[in-house]
């Protein structure tokens, strides 16, 4: 795969007819289930701030976006009907306050019976004229948007996309390789900017010129933290000072690809080589875990075994003592790791249906004492997912450990070394193969540091 993320990429042409030929027959078996003859996609519509007229950032319907590329175009609807090729009603304008989009052209455009309007009251005689029969897949924000139809978002046809969704198309892994060497040359350029010495904001710089992304168009707000920060979980502040003494490095960002995303982490060190040797321990239990991904794997035992493996980096690195089980059992390991294994991605980062068991909508909990765990369900293959085990010292957490069994079971002196350094996270995202698994990151990597 090259290395364009234009929506002229000639690689991805192919691919985006499968894609559609995909979504079509999950639509067909969604609106049978449903009852209905046909599901209008409507893309979504700008905020506005509160007594002002200042528009947020667009942030698309995501099912509009499973079906086409156009991450930044408002008001606008797909009609999907079985067997008819789908119908994209594109909004365009008349608006010489901002930008409209373009003439639709894209290796996306062929698939599509085109209709450009102008005003919103056109929109209508676009769509089908049964509206009992139509089914409506958007945030819908005023009722007007849609034009009659009454059934938004039924639970029977919503359940279906998301249960599917979790297994990526070819089209959907290609861009998902771009997405993941897009943001793997951003790691690059804030790594080199960290080692120059610059402010968390100026590495965010760095890494959004890398990737030519602005701070609307990541997939998530960059996580970019120096030393002590690195143990605030969704560190978003972008210190504009350099700390008087550098020693650590976390970043968590990602890129988007036509409006897929990757999810990656990395933790540096500035010289101190008992941090980089706990880091590279982190790096190795990490892919210990990443080795274990296939096709009917519970990700819940991965959770739970990220747990036991990390216990034993505790013990190593003499930041604990005891076996596993009761530094599991006693809350020791949640207290250094209090967050999920990791999620399901794909155009969203926390991509949907992380909990389902099926299509019907029955959900799997998380394990008990893990309440954060956002993916729960047996592994199939192609879906994509993090594996994102962390190690912090946040004092929130281990003091509730004071008073307990567990605190003996604690070195709080290591502690005391480690807390100036933040924490370590690793994150990867991963493909699932029926008797493997694909590493978007790792290959991403090896790639922009060719
Ligand atoms: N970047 C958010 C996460 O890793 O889930
Ligand atoms: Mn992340
Ligand atoms: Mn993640």
């Amino acid at each position: 795969m090259n290395n364009d993320y234009s929506d002229k990429n000639p690689a991805l042409t192919a691919l985006y007819v499968e894609h559609i030929e995909v979504l079509a027959a999950r639509h067909d078996h969604a609106l049978e289930q449903a009852g209905a003859s046909h599901a209008v996609i409507f893309s979504g519509n700008p905020r506005i701030a509160f007594l002002d007229d200042y528009q947020m950032p667009f942030k698309p319907n995501p099912h509009f976006v499973n079906w086409a590329p156009l991450t930044q175009l408002p008001f606008s609807y797909i009609v999907y009907t079985p067997g008819e090729m789908p119908v994209l009603i594109y909004f365009q304008p008349h608006d010489y306050w901002h930008v409209v989009p373009g003439a639709p052209d894209g290796y996306w455009s062929s698939q599509f019976d085109i209709r450009i309007v102008h005003t919103l009251d056109e929109v209508a005689k676009h769509l089908p004229a049964d509206r009992e029969k139509c089914i409506v897949i958007g945030e819908i924000s005023d009722a007007s948007l849609t034009f009659g139809i009454e059934r938004v978002n039924p639970t029977t046809a919503i359940n279906i996309l998301h249960y599917a969704r979790g297994m990526k198309t070819q089209y959907e892994l290609a861009n998902m390789r771009l997405a993941s060497y897009r943001g793997a040359t951003g790691h690059v350029a804030a790594e080199a900017a960290f080692r120059d010495g610059l402010s968390e904001f100026e590495i965010h710089r760095a890494y959004c010129k890398a990737v030519s992304h602005t701070d609307a168009e990541l997939p998530y707000g960059n996580i970019i933290g120096l030393n002590e920060h690195g143990a605030v979980l969704h560190y978003t502040d972008l210190d504009r000072q350099v700390p008087t003494e550098l020693r650590s490095f976390l970043i968590d960002a990602g890129a988007q690809v036509h409006g897929y995303a990757s999810d990656i982490t990395r933790t540096h060190s500035f010289g101190d080589q008992r941090f980089q040797d706990l880091i590279d321990r982190m790096d190795s239990m990490e892919q210990e875990i990443v080795s274990q991904v296939q096709v009917g794997v519970d990700y819940r035992d991965l959770h739970i075994g990220t747990h036991k493996l990390l216990a034993d980096v505790l013990v190593d690195a003499e930041l604990a003592h005891g076996d596993p089980d009761t530094l599991l059992e006693t809350g020791v390991t949640s207290a250094f790791f209090p967050h999920g294994l990791g999620h399901l991605l794909g155009i969203q980062v926390h991509d949907v249906g992380g909990f389902m068991e099926n299509e019907s909508g029955t959900t799997i909990d998380p394990p008990s004492g893990h309440p954060f765990l956002r993916l729960t369900r047996i592994l199939q293959e192609d879906m994509v997912l993090t594996i994102e085990p962390g190690l912090y010292v946040i004092d929130m957490l281990l003091e509730n450990l004071r008073g307990t069994s567990a605190e003996n079971h604690v070195n709080w002196s290591t502690v005391d070394w480690l807390r100036p350094f933040g924490g370590i996270r690793i994150e990867d995202n991963v493909r699932v193969l029926a008797n493997g698994r694909e590493n978007l990151t790792r290959d991403a990597l090896a790639k922009a540091t060719e």
